[in-house]
């Protein structure tokens, strides 16, 4: 049984080596804020992060991620406060039905830490999550809101 690092957590889930990350979050350990949207690492929905680092939860197996630092929506806040992404989110009313907004805010996260200031550029190139309802232009105005935070 393989042992996770989830949030700070160690978890114990009970799956096969090549269960994708995405299903031990939401149906073993019952982290649901991850969302499929895609199943094949296109549409973000599922993003995470692995040591800090973007990953789409969807298409990464349990056996690559242990013993790493696994880190969801619900472990982004710290002690109850929001981290400056999920306050520029709110401060912009980016999300709508919301489905694709934790994998957003996770890709987000990831690439402030990469690149506290990112041009346009940088953004079109790092975010390319899949929004249906399409917030890209509130998603954009809140990176940078948070860039500047
Ligand atoms: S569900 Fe993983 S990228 Fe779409
Ligand atoms: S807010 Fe609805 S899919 Fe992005």
């Amino acid at each position: 049984m393989p042992t996770l690092n989830i949030n700070g957590q160690s978890r114990n889930v009970e799956v096969e080596p090549d269960t994708p990350l995405l299903w031990a979050l939401r149906e073993n350990v019952g982290l649901t804020g991850t969302k499929y949207g895609c199943g094949i690492a296109q549409c973000g929905a599922c993003t995470v992060h692995v040591d800090g680092v973007a990953v789409r939860s969807c298409s990464t197996p349990v056996s690559a991620v242990v013993g790493k630092q696994i880190t969801t929506i619900e472990g982004l806040a710290v002690n109850g406060v929001l981290s400056n992404v999920q306050k520029a989110w709110l401060e912009h009313d980016v999300p709508q039905c919301g489905y694709c907004q934790a994998g957003m805010i996770m890709a987000v996260t990831a690439l402030l830490k990469e690149k506290p200031k990112p041009s346009d550029a940088d953004i079109n190139a790092a975010i390319t999550n899949i929004c249906r309802c399409g917030t890209y232009q509130q998603v954009r105005a809140a990176i940078h809101a948070a860039a500047s935070a």
